[in-house]
């Protein structure tokens, strides 16, 4: 249920995003890419520094991150990896929300990331002082946020969830009669209140790459490949997410592909996920969800621009330079430590993961 006394449209909030250029790294020959590979893994040992990395990054990065024993996974995961790392250094190799939860875990730690403008139209599309309005206005709902927000704005939330635990949390609220506000993506929103039950206050936002799969194309695909299996992240709008066969976290999404006997899979999430279900299931076709068609826009690639402004190339030249440091201020990091250490404590009494464990 989207709150018809609050006066934030869906427009409005698209207006104020900027979607970057895609970045262009030069390509590298092999002999390239071994010798900075070596590079990097060199410097990371000196300086006692891990890579956390998402799924959505370039698959070399994501490559050495596994080489050097840092950590590829969802949100969830790379939450809590840092919490559990033996490294003076983090190195968050994803977008920004994610270097800033980080930070607020472990304080004691340098957290580092390779572009600090590294953003998500999600965090760019819920500003502090337009959603404490919105929390000012509902002050008997409890507020959950999505992981894609800003620390300010984790810091006047009571939970933080990610696409890979918000359906058990709100189950959770739910059994306690508790009413709910949800920011900021509007069809996870949906999508939670579908599968729940719990009529939520939803704030408009969206993300500007699971925006572009388009309904009617993947209905033809779905035409073509009959007995492939259809994955959605649920950031997808509703007539996406209603044509899928596993909705998901990044991690559900790559279990299916790991697990499932099916052969072909449509893929209706960012295309860096693709890197680690070829690496689990080779032999398994993966297709794109369709992003071109009618409405179609420059943004329409199923690429994060975000998450392309992570390299090898500006790995190395952070950890030569030391710079891009994340720094949060004191007094919101303990604010929004308490939703975030409620989430990871929900997470490890249900025994919940955002990293993918092959089954042995
Ligand atoms: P996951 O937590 O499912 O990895 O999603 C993060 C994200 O930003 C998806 O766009
Ligand atoms: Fe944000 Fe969408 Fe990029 Fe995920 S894919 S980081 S939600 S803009």
């Amino acid at each position: 249920m989207i709150d018809n006394d609050f006066q934030i449209s869906a427009e409005a909030i698209r207006k104020r995003i900027k979607v970057p250029e895609h970045p262009l790294w030069p390509e590298l020959t092999a002999d390239e890419k071994k010798a900075l590979k070596e590079r990097i893994k060199k410097l990371l040992d000196e300086q006692n520094a891990v890579v956390v990395a998402h799924y959505y990054t370039d698959g070399d990065l994501q490559e050495l991150t596994e080489e050097t024993g840092g950590c590829v996974a969802d949100s969830l995961e790379m939450a809590n990896f840092g919490t559990t790392a033996d490294a003076d250094t983090l190195i968050v190799c994803g977008v920004r929300f994610m270097g800033e939860t980080s930070k607020i875990l472990n304080p004691e730690k340098r957290v580092l990331m390779p572009d600090l403008d590294a953003s998500c139209s999600l965090d760019d599309g819920c500003p502090i002082d337009l959603f404490s309005k919105f929390c000012d206005a509902h002050p008997d709902h409890t507020v959950v946020v999505y992981a894609n927000t800003s620390a300010a704005v984790k810091a006047r939330a009571d939970w933080m969830v990610t696409s890979g635990i918000a359906l058990p949390i709100v189950e959770h609220l739910k059994a306690r009669g508790e009413k709910v506000l949800w920011a900021p993506d509007l069809h996870l929103g949906h999508y939670i209140e579908k599968v729940t039950g719990v009529d939520m206050l939803l704030w408009p936002g969206s993300c500007v790459v699971h925006e572009e799969f388009k309904s009617v194309a993947l209905e033809r695909l779905r035409r073509l490949h009959p007995d492939a299996v259809v994955l959605v992240h649920p950031e997808s709008p509703d007539a996406i997410v209603e044509q899928a066969d596993v909705v998901g976290s990044t991690t559900r999404l790559i279990q299916a592909v790991a697990e499932m006997q099916e052969k072909k899979f449509i893929v209706a999430t960012d295309d860096g996920i693709f890197w680690k279900m070829k690496q689990l299931a080779p032999a398994k076709q993966l297709i794109s969800a369709p992003t071109t068609g009618e409405g179609a826009s420059c943004e329409s690639c199923a690429h994060c621009p975000w998450m392309g402004m992570n390299s090898l190339q500006n790995l190395e030249e952070l950890l030569l330079k030391g710079n891009n440091e994340i720094v949060i201020d004191a007094d919101i990091r303990e604010k929004a430590l308490i939703p975030i250490q409620r989430m990871l404590d929900f997470a490890n009494q249900h025994n919940i993961s955002g990293k993918y464990q092959q089954q042995s």
